[in-house]
C-alpha cells in the first residue's frame, strides 16, 4: 500500500519509479532532484524532524544527543539530515565533553579579527567531531541596554565591531567544514516576552544599527545559515517578514544562504515560506499543513517553497552525513583547551590599574575573597550553556599555578563556607527553569580573617560575579548593582588592606557590565574577565602575574548611572521573580497587543543614538568609554595617512610599544561627517585594527581600509545610504572619547546608494 501511494506521487510530478530511485542528491542535480519530490517530502526538508510533523517521529535526538533539531533526511534520494547544536561558545549537547570557549563579550572585548577566526575553526573542528553540521550562534544582537538578558552571547552597541566579529567567527567555524548560523535576525534585544514583544524601530535606526551589523557579518563571511528571531519587529514577526529576509537580506545584500527560524518562532508556515525562512525549527504539525493546504489552495506559489528547498538541500550536500558520511567523535579537547587559554587575555578589560600595581609580583602572598572566587563563572546560560566542559578551572587553581600563595585562613573559610552555600543555592536551583538564572552563594564577611589577611599577605583580589541568560532580563537591583552583602564586603577589605598600605584588585566574572562608577574609588585594580572559558582560572592568574597583558577594550559603554542609558525609558524595569522564565510573559500569538509599554511593544525611541552615540552626541560623562582598556605597557601613535583608494579609503598609521613590558594595542579609527544634511553622532566606529605582541621599542605599521559607504547615513526620504561631499575627519583613537591622531579626508563626490522603501514603522508608536 505505501508503495503504491509513493509510486503515485511520484508518478505524478513526472518521473518514473526507477529513475527516482536511481536520483541521488549532489550539489549538481537539486533542480531534478526538487522535480522528482513530492509535495509532502518537500515540506519535510522544510519542517523540522523534531515536530513528527512528516514521518511521525519527532527525534531530532537519533543523531547528536541533545542537539537542538534537525531536518528530515529523505533516504530514497540520498537527502540526509542537517544537525543543529547549540551554542555561541561551545556545544550544548549531552553525554559528550566539550570545549567551554569564551563567551561574546569576551570576543567582541579582544577585537582581534585573525585569532577569533582561529578560534572559530576550532570550535568547527569540534562541531564536526561531534557529528554537529551547523552550530547555532554566533549570537550577534545589538547591546541596547546593559539588562539584556542574552548580552553575555552577544557583541556589542556598535554594529561594525558586532559584524566583523560575527564574521570572523562564521569564517573559521566554516573553515572546518560545519556551518554557522549567527542569530537573531532582527532588533531581538530584551528577553521579556520575546515570544510577542513588537520592536518599534524607525527605518533609519534599523539600517544604521539593527539590521547594520548583520549587513557588515553578511558582507566579510558566507554563514550557511542566518537564524531569524522570535520578535515581531514594525508589526511583523521576523520570520514571516519578506521585506526582512528577501528584499534586505538577500536582494541588498546579496545573502546565498539559508534561514531558519528561531525554535518554536513564526505562526504560519505558509507566510514563512512566503518570507523566505526556508527551514522551521522545531516545526509543528500546524504549520507543515498549513503549507501543504496552502499550495493545495493556490495561496502559495509551489516556487516559494522550491526556492526554500534549493537552499536547504544546497547545505544538505555539504552535511556531514550525506553519502554516509562520520565522523570521529574525538575532538582534540586539550588543543582546544590551549586555544582558550591563549584567546581569554586579549579580551580582558583593565578598567583601572592605580600605581601600576598589576602585574602582581610572582610569588607573592594574595588574600582571594568573594563567594565568585570560589565558584567561577566560565559561561552562560540558557542555550549558551556547556552541559559537559571538558575542564573547569577555578580561581584557587589557576592562581596557584601562576606562582601565588593563597592566605590559608581565608581559603579554609571559603571552603567551608561554600559548602552550606552550595547546598542551599542547589535546593533552589533545582526548580528553576533551565534557561534563568541561578541562584548563586551570598557574600560573607570574614572580618577578624580579613584583618589578619591585610598584615600578612600582599594584595586584596575579590571577584564578583553575575551570571543570567535567556527568558529573563537582568534586575537593575540585585544585578546591575553590586549587593549590599557584595559592597560590605568590599568596604571591609579596601578598609582593612588600605590602612596596610596595601592594594586591593577587583576582579568582574561577569556576562554583562555591572555598575562601578559608584565603588571604584575603593579599589585600585578593576579587571573585567567576563565570562572566559574553560580556562578561567588560568586566564586570571596568567593576567594578574603578567605572563599575559591584558589587550581587551570595552564593546559597550559604561555609564556613570544607569538612567543615563538612551534607551532607559524604554526597556523593561520588571522587578521580577528571578527564577522565572518570562520568555511567554503577556504572550499573545499572532497579534501583537499595544497595551503594555516595554512588555507588549518596545519603542525605540532614542534612535540610532545608541551606546557612545548617545553619550558623546549629547556630552554625558560615562565611567569609561566604548573603547576604553588599559594595558600594562603603553603605546605611541604616529604617521596617520588617509588614502584615496577609488571605493575604499586605505587608513594606514604606525603604533610603536612606548612603554616596559611586551603588549598589543587596538588602534579604532572612527569618523566625524561633516556638517549640514543629516543629524549624526558626533563620530562613529568606522574600523579597527590590532598590532602583532609588540616588544618595548618595536613598531608596527597598521593599515585599515574602509569603504566609502560606510560614511553614509541613512535617508529614510530618500530611502538611500548618502554620505555628502565634503571634508571628513578621520581619527586614530584608543576609544570613542581618546582621539589621538587626526587626517581629513575631502570625498569629492556624494555617495548615494538606493535601498527598497521597506521596513517602515506607525508614527503612533515611535517619535
Ligand atoms: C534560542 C536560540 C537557540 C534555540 C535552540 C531558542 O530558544 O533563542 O538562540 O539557538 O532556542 O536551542
Amino acid at each position: 500500500m505505501k508503495k503504491i501511494f509513493l509510486f503515485l506521487s511520484v508518478v505524478s510530478v513526472g518521473f518514473s519509479a526507477t529513475e527516482a530511485q536511481e536520483l541521488r542528491l549532489t550539489s549538481d542535480n537539486i533542480n531534478k532532484v526538487i522535480k522528482a519530490m513530492t509535495l509532502e517530502e518537500k515540506v519535510a526538508i522544510i519542517v523540522g524532524k523534531g515536530s513528527g510533523a512528516f514521518d511521525g517521529r519527532g527525534r531530532s535526538y537519533d543523531y547528536v544527543a541533545g542537539s537542538a533539531g534537525a531536518t528530515n533526511p529523505i533516504d530514497r534520494l540520498g537527502i540526509p539530515p542537517i544537525v543543529y547544536a547549540d551554542g555561541p561558545s561551545g556545544l550544548r549537547i549531552d553525554n559528550k565533553q566539550c570545549t567551554r570557549f569564551p563567551n561574546g563579550l569576551l570576543n567582541a572585548a579582544s577585537w582581534n579579527s585573525d585569532m577569533l577566526e582561529r578560534m572559530g575553526e576550532a570550535y568547527g573542528n569540534e562541531a564536526k567531531a561531534r557529528g554537529v553540521d551547523v552550530v547555532l550562534g554566533p549570537g550577534m544582537n545589538i547591546q541596547r541596554n546593559p539588562l539584556c538578558g542574552r548580552n553575555f552571547e552577544y557583541f556589542s552597541e556598535d554594529p561594525l565591531l558586532s559584524g566583523l566579529t560575527a564574521a570572523a567567527l562564521v569564517r573559521g567555524i566554516q573553515k572546518a567544514g560545519v556551518g554557522a548560523c549567527p542569530k537573531h535576525f532582527a532588533a531581538n534585544n530584551q528577553e521579556l516576552n520575546r515570544l510577542s514583544n513588537d520592536s518599534r524601530v524607525s527605518k533609519r535606526a534599523l539600517r544604521e544599527i539593527y539590521l547594520r551589523n548583520f549587513e557588515y557579518m553578511v558582507r566579510n563571511s558566507e554563514p550557511w545559515f542566518i537564524m531569524s528571531s522570535y520578535n515581531f519587529l514594525n508589526g511583523v514577526t521576523t520570520s514571516e517578514n519578506r521585506d526582512l529576509l528577501t528584499t534586505i537580506l538577500r536582494e541588498e545584500w546579496g545573502y546565498n544562504g539559508a534561514i531558519v527560524s528561531d525554535w518554536g518562532g513564526g505562526y504560519s508556515g505558509s507566510k514563512m515560506v512566503r518570507a523566505g525562512n526556508d527551514n522551521i525549527q522545531h516545526g509543528s504539525k500546524g504549520r507543515y499543513n498549513d503549507i501543504i493546504d496552502r499550495v493545495k489552495d493556490g495561496t502559495l506559489s509551489i516556487d516559494d517553497v522550491d526556492a526554500c528547498v534549493r537552499r536547504m538541500l544546497t547545505v544538505a550536500t555539504k552535511a556531514i552525513r550525506y553519502e554516509g558520511g562520520t565522523f570521529s567523535d574525538n575532538p582534540p579537547l586539550d588543543a582546544n583547551a590551549a586555544v582558550v587559554r591563549e584567546v581569554a587575555p586579549e579580551g580582558f578589560v583593565l578598567l583601572k590599574n592605580d600605581g601600576g600595581i598589576l602585574p602582581l609580583k610572582q610569588g607573592s602572598a594574595l588574600a582571594l575573597l568573594g563567594t565568585t572566587s570560589y565558584d567561577f563563572i566560565h559561561g552562560g546560560t540558557g542555550s549558551g550553556f556547556i552541559h559537559n566542559p571538558y575542564r573547569s578551572v577555578c580561581m584557587p587553581e589557576g592562581l596557584t599555578d601562576a606562582g601565588f600563595t593563597l592566605d590559608k585562613g581565608l581559603h579554609d573559610f571559603y571552603t567551608d563556607y561554600m559548602k552550606g552555600e552550595r547546598k542551599r543555592c542547589e535546593d533552589i536551583n533545582k526548580d528553576v527553569p533551565w534557561c534563568c538564572e541561578r541562584e548563586r552563594a551570598m557574600e560573607a564577611v570574614p572580618r577578624d580573617l580579613i584583618a589578619k589577611a591585610a598584615k600578612a599577605d600582599k594584595a586584596a583580589v575579590i571577584t564578583f560575579g553575575r551570571v543570567f541568560g535567556e527568558g529573563m532580563d537582568r534586575d537593575y537591583y540585585h544585578s546591575y548593582l553590586l549587593t549590599d552583602g557584595e559592597m560590605a564586603l568590599l568596604r571591609a577589605v579596601a578598609e582593612a588592606f588600605h590602612r596596610e598600605g596595601k592594594p586591593l584588585v577587583v576582579v568582574l566574572n561577569v556576562g554583562g557590565i555591572v555598575d562601578v562608577a559608584s565603588w571604584r574609588d575603593l579599589a585600585d585594580a578593576i579587571l573585567i574577565c567576563w565570562q572566559p572559558g574553560e580556562e578561567g582560572g588560568h586566564s586570571v592568574g596568567d593576567v594578574l602575574v603578567g605572563s599575559q597583558c591584558p589587550s581587551g577594550r570595552l564593546p559597550v559603554s559604561m555609564p556613570m548611572r544607569y538612567e543615563d542609558e538612551p534607551s532607559f525609558a524604554n526597556f523593561p524595569r520588571l522587578k521580577a521573580d528571578k527564577y522565572e522564565n518570562y520568555s511567554f510573559y503577556r504572550y499573545v500569538g499572532a497579534t501583537p497587543q499595544y497595551l503594555v509599554p516595554n512588555v507588549d511593544y518596545t519603542n525605540y525611541e532614542e534612535g540610532i543614538y545608541v551606546g557612545y552615540r548617545h553619550y558623546l552626541t549629547k556630552d554625558v560623562k560615562v565611567a569609561y568609554p566604548f573603547g576604553y582598556g588599559l594595558s600594562y605597557t603603553t603605546f605611541d601613535y604616529k604617521d596617520l595617512k588617509v588614502k584615496d583608494k577609488g571605493d575604499k579609503l586605505e587608513v594606514s598609521l604606525t603604533v610603536t610599544n612606548s612603554g616596559k613590558r611586551p603588549g598589543k594595542e587596538v588602534v579604532q579609527i572612527y569618523c566625524h561627517a561633516p556638517e549640514g544634511g543629516l543629524d549624526k553622532p558626533v563620530r562613529e566606529l568606522k574600523g579597527y585594527a590590532k598590532t602583532q605582541l609588540l616588544k618595548p621599542g618595536k613598531q608596527e605599521k597598521l593599515t585599515v581600509t574602509i569603504d566609502k559607504t560606510t560614511l553614509a547615513s541613512y535617508d529614510e526620504q530618500a530611502s538611500a545610504w548618502v554620505a555628502p561631499k565634503g571634508t571628513y575627519t578621520i581619527m586614530a583613537a584608543r576609544d570613542a572619547n581618546t582621539p589621538v591622531l587626526t587626517a581629513s579626508y575631502s570625498l569629492s563626490k556624494a555617495v548615494k546608494v538606493k535601498t527598497h522603501d521597506v521596513m517602515g514603522v506607525e508614527p503612533l508608536y515611535i517619535k
